[in-house]
């Protein structure tokens, strides 16, 4: 008897349990990753291919270049169905568009949206109007942790919105309200205005270094003081000029992602945009390009002083027409070209040709549209909104004047304010009688030549107020400066209640609160309802003659804003004028706005647009000329 033992290394066991498991997790990792293509390959496939095309053919009927039907092989039969119907539905109603705007250029009736809306269809050939500025028209803030919209106060705004209101479109902007991100959807696009979509607004984002540099720094610390002549100091700074740059290059890359390989017609805004001309013409010379000028052009000597003045002109150059308000400020601009920059000048076309590619100069006075059109409150519900404004600054029983302003240098707010102080010394009769509010919105208050702006005026109009309040008068003071952002219905009320509306620019491109003014006493509404509760038909105007208005509104009493003499006698004729003069003067205004209102600026500039050739014309290539 004895003992078997048996050993067995059964260690192989482990190995090979352990390989199992390793081949296992190997075989089942490749089948999940196989799977994982396949699902992913066939989603692709069936779904997400299907509805980029979809998206793709979406947009480019947006911008009215999808003649082909919509992508086959749809996932959903409905979804192809649907949008077989809305093809159709939409050629329907581009040929009777077509239709009713020929009907309309052939009636030749006043300027209106219609009209507008017509003649774009001709002047644009079918191709979508594209917008670029910096201002955008519709803003989200938040308050009280809720997005509210909010309309900026900017001339630009005032005068592009019921442009692309008529006409549709795409407006790319900067988007600077807090919550601007999230009411707008991934591309940063939304429909607008919130509560009857005409045309879409594509916000740009900014980083805060570009928005530092770009807008406060080289646009508002340099160019602004720069083009006007208010002896304001212009600081240009290399990294300011760098951001600048930048910027207007995000705006170029936007507009032209949108654009696509469709054409369009892109109308860029003002001093902050000055390169995206040149940006959008490198990557697309085919696409037509207008840049229009929102503020005065200095002369020559004036603009010398920008250090990166050839760049800036290039970039301008890369237009095919350029606008200004006035033909002065065309002067200024061909004269400027001239002297810093190797272009061939045509003096006889006003043009300017660079590199084979030629810019038209031409003047386009802005205007704006009739109230009646905003919406805005009109009878006893205007008369009872004034009542209250009355009441609520102790206004009852005084003649009011007004001014509305973005509180700006360059306004002359404080001239404005002395010229009201020299008024009541000169004429004490006014006291109690007379009253003058100025609605002052706050703007660019990072810039601290702005933020100090502000409690100057303060404290200016704090002490004439002191110098001429008296117990006798209770209530009663010679200033009302409401620091505040006023919205439209408000601005409204004001402009129909006063007697006086005073602009005193010291220099401005057009401003067009003057034409506001003349605007808002054009409508009568329920006249008698407004002056029962304390409002003016008709309405004096006192202007800057150096404001680009002042052409256009010779009747109204033209004023140097540094001579406060003038200016306060002024003021005194304005109180005093007989209602036969008023209504005289005012009648004039208005019919010169009406017909020359926001639909038809638009117009001539889409005429010119499309009549400009950019390419240069050798039978128009004369021996440059310069006028005399
Ligand atoms: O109209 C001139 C202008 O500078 C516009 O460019 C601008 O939108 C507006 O005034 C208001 O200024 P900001 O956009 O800087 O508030």
């Amino acid at each position: 008897m004895g003992s078997l033992v048996i050993l067995h290394d059964a260690l192989y066991l482990e190995d090979r349990l352990t390989r199992g498991m390793v081949r296992g997790l190997a075989l089942a990792l490749i089948a999940a990753g196989v799977l994982f293509v396949m699902t992913s390959g066939m989603a692709w496939a069936v779904f997400e291919r299907p509805m980029h095309a979809l998206a793709e053919w979406m947009r480019k009927l947006r911008f009215g270049g999808a003649s082909e039907s919509p992508p086959r092989g749809l996932p959903v039969s409905r979804l192809q169905d649907e949008s077989v119907h809305l093809a159709a539905s939409f050629r329907a109603a581009r040929s009777k568009e077509r239709e009713e705007a020929q009907e309309i250029v052939r009636s030749d009736k006043a300027w209106t949206r219609d009209r507008l809306r017509a003649h774009a269809i001709d002047a644009l050939g079918g191709q979508p109007l594209v917008v670029v500025s910096n201002r955008e028209p519709y803003m989200h803030q938040l308050r009280e942790g809720k997005p509210v919209l909010v309309r900026p106060a900017s001339g630009l705004v005032t005068g592009l919105d019921p442009v692309l209101r008529a006409t549709g479109g795409l407006w790319v902007a900067h988007g600077a309200g807090d919550a601007d991100r999230q009411t707008a959807d991934a591309a940063g696009c939304i429909p607008v205005p919130p509560e009857d979509s005409r045309y879409t607004l594509k916000r740009v984002w900014i980083t805060k270094e570009e928005e530092q540099g770009y807008y406060y720094g080289f646009s508002n610390e340099g160019l602004w003081p720069l083009c006007h002549l208010t002896h304001e100091r212009p600081l240009f700074r290399a990294g300011d000029w760098e951001q600048y740059v930048r910027a207007n290059q995000r705006f170029a890359n936007a507009v032209l992602e949108e654009i696509g390989d469709e054409k369009a017609v892109v109308m860029v805004q003002d001093y902050q945009l000055a390169l995206v001309p040149g940006m959008i013409k490198a990557k697309r010379p085919d696409i037509r390009v207008g840049l229009f000028w929102h503020i005065p052009w200095p002369n020559a000597e004036a603009f010398r002083i920008c250090p990166y003045r050839v760049e800036l002109l290039q970039g301008m150059l890369g237009a095919d027409l350029l606008g200004f308000h006035l033909q002065q400020h065309c002067n200024n601009f061909l004269d400027t070209v001239d002297r810093m920059v190797e272009a061939k000048l045509n003096w006889d076309h006003f043009s300017a040709e660079i590199k084979g590619h030629t810019s038209l100069v031409r003047p386009f006075p802005i205007s704006v549209q009739q109230w009646s059109e905003r919406g805005v409150a009109t009878g006893t519900k205007l008369a009872s909104h004034i009542t209250t404004l009355r009441q609520q600054h102790q206004l009852d029983g005084c003649m009011v004047g007004v001014g509305v302003d973005r509180i700006d240098y360059t306004k002359g707010i404080a001239e404005r304010f002395r010229a009201i102080e020299r008024l009541f010394e000169k004429h004490p009769e006014h006291k109690g009688k007379f009253t003058f509010v100025q609605l002052g919105a706050p703007s660019r208050v990072h810039i601290p030549r702005y933020r100090d702006l502000v409690t100057e005026l303060e404290a200016l109009a704090d002490q004439i107020n002191w110098k001429f309040q008296d117990a006798s008068r209770e209530g009663w003071k010679p200033i009302h400066f409401l620091v505040d952002h006023h919205e439209g219905p408000a601005v409204y009320a004001f402009l129909k209640m006063a007697s006086v509306c005073i602009v005193s620019s010291l220099h401005d491109g057009m401003n067009l609160v003057a034409k506001e003014f003349v605007a808002a006493k054009a409508e009568g509404g329920a006249e008698s309802t407004e002056r029962e509760a304390g409002g003016d038909k008709e309405g004096v105007l006192v202007l800057s003659e150096f404001a680009g208005a002042a052409r256009d509104l010779p009747e109204a009493l033209i004023i140097n804003p540094y001579d406060t003499e003038e200016f306060a006698q002024a003021i005194h004729e304005a109180i005093m004028m007989d209602d036969k003069e008023r209504r005289q003067r005012m009648t004039r205004m208005r019919l010169r706005i009406e017909e020359f209102n926001i639909y038809r600026w638009a117009a001539d500039f889409l005429t010119a647009l499309a009549q400009a050739k950019g390419r240069v014309d050798p039978s128009e290539a004369g021996q440059p000329r310069r006028p005399q």
